[in-house]
């Protein structure tokens, strides 16, 4: 494990200790490089509507939009799982849209790691150009 990944792994694990799961009780953290080198987290937040939930990899790039980063270099994301976990396909959508071929970098707690490029797991994504834009 890389220093930026040691760090990203710290600042998910923090972030996770705060997931608000109340509903699956499955807890997740993620974090997020930003091109300018800063470091974001975020957490899982269920909402007992059950529609109105954020998944941790939303809430760590909201978290880096609200503070002035818009490109994600690398997002990694923590689960309590025996294997690691990649995003679902809405993070998948929103993580395209925020990087240049960002790196996923998922983790368990143990520190068992796989990696693939975000143009890997979710090719030809929905952009502001297919808008016109
Ligand atoms: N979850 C995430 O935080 N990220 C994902 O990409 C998959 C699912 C959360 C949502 C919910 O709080 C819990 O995991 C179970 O689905
Ligand atoms: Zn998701």
């Amino acid at each position: 494990m890389n220093e930026i990944t040691a760090e990203l792994y710290e600042a998910a694990h923090l972030a996770m200790l705060n997931a608000h799961c109340p509903i699956s009780h499955f807890k997740v953290g993620a974090a997020v490089e930003t091109i300018d080198g800063k470091i974001f987290a975020g957490c899982n937040v269920e909402s007992v509507t059950f529609n109105n939930s954020t998944h941790a990899e939303m809430n760590a790039i909201d978290t880096a939009i609200a503070n002035g980063s818009k490109t994600i270099k690398t997002i990694l994301v923590l689960t309590d799982t025996t294997e690691p976990v990649f995003p679902c396909a809405l993070c998948r959508q929103k993580i395209a849209e925020f990087g240049e071929n960002t790196e996923v970098v998922s983790m368990t707690l143990d520190k068992k790691i796989k990696t693939a490029s975000i143009n890997a797991l979710y090719p030809d994504p929905f952009l502001l150009k297919d808008i016109g834009l």
